[in-house]
């Protein structure tokens, strides 16, 4: 196919669909385009190996916010999820901010429609709204203030105990929140369906197959699970953990991807995938996050598309709680 015909496919497929030269290696030409066109890779834990390999910043969401926030190169390339490079290019907006293919969505940041949220944020007037980083510029646009899994319990413990809140979208998380801090929460019923994927029931019975192994969980996942866990925390929580502790393995209830860096970090340790209820599909990845490939960055970065492009006024709205975030 040649560019123009995939030009004009991008606005179709949400990435560019041309032929790969056989035999390219890949990552090395990877890395030759970044350093050409002064363009920086920040990736999220849950990409697949070849590209955190590849990455100039890899971490979980907040760190790679405050990545954002201190990049001088022209050019962001980010593999992650849509709300993620969107983020990225709120906090840069004068920036080239690339991601390789658009259909990276996030079922959580889909489970919040900003028109029904307004509808129920007009219900509680004297509320501040936290919201969850994985949501739409349009919601970070609603919010007061943004958080990550990494400062939750921060955000919410910054806000005076008589100030109701609305917390949103992720239920799994707000309920956890609700237990840690103490708040009465309003939540907003959205949910992650990688993280809601989780068997209780396997868990258990792996978790007794495997009795020296901790079980470890990321705060999306449903109160059931999270109740039974040894630990809970982001993604970078739950590498810190598995580096510090004491136990040889680990039951991984995030997705999977992490396990890549946890076996960087602590070799020496087993991890095991935690299991999902439906055996027949690869649940614990997320299908938006594996969309980015390492030809399609690669195409990504040449032809410097797909870019997120926005309207300047939501992303002076949506920058202001993030900031807010940023300077806690
Ligand atoms: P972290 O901020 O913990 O990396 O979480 C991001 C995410 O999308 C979890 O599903
Ligand atoms: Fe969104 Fe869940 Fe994927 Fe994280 S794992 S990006 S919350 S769908």
């Amino acid at each position: 196919m040649d560019y123009t015909i995939a030009q004009a496919n991008l606005s179709k497929l949400g990435y560019l669909d041309l032929p790969i030269p056989k035999g390219m290696d890949l990552k090395q030409v990877i890395l030759d385009l970044k350093k050409e066109k002064n363009a920086v890779l920040l990736a999220h834990y849950y990409q697949n190996k070849d590209i955190q390999e590849l990455a100039d910043y890899l971490g979980d969401s907040l760190y790679l916010a405050k990545a954002a926030q201190n990049i001088d190169a022209d050019i962001i390339v980010f593999a992650g999820v849509h709300f993620m490079a969107e983020t990225a290019k709120i906090i840069n907006p004068s920036k080239k901010v690339l991601l390789p293919d658009l259909n990276a969505g996030c079922s959580l940041a889909d489970s919040c429609p900003p028109l029904e949220f307004a509808a129920f944020k007009a219900n509680y007037p004297e509320a501040v709204v936290v919201t969850y980083i994985n949501c739409s510029a349009e919601i970070k646009a609603l919010s007061d203030i943004v958080c990550t899994s990494s400062n939750a319990v921060q955000v919410i413990e910054s806000i005076d105990r008589d100030t109701p809140i609305i917390f949103a979208p992720d239920k799994n998380l707000g309920r956890f929140l609700i237990k840690e801090t103490g708040r009465d929460l309003i939540l907003w019923d959205g949910s992650c369906i990688v993280h809601e994927a989780f068997s209780f029931e396997k868990i258990v019975n792996l978790a007794k197959a495997n009795p020296k192994a901790k079980f470890i969980a990321h705060p999306e996942s449903e109160s059931q699970v999270l109740d039974i866990a040894h630990y809970v925390g982001s993604t970078s929580g739950l590498l810190n953990f598995v580096q510090k502790d004491d136990a040889d393995s680990y039951i991984v209830g995030t997705e999977a991807g992490i396990i890549h860096e946890m076996k960087k970090v602590a070799p020496q340790k087993t991890f095991i995938p935690a299991p999902v209820e439906d055996d027949t599909c690869a649940c614990s990845e997320c299908a938006f996050m594996k969309l980015n490939t390492l030809e399609k960055l690669y195409l990504c970065i040449e032809h410097e598309k797909p870019e997120i492009l926005m309207d300047v006024k939501l992303m002076q709205k949506a920058l202001k709680p993030i900031e807010k975030m940023l300077r806690l």
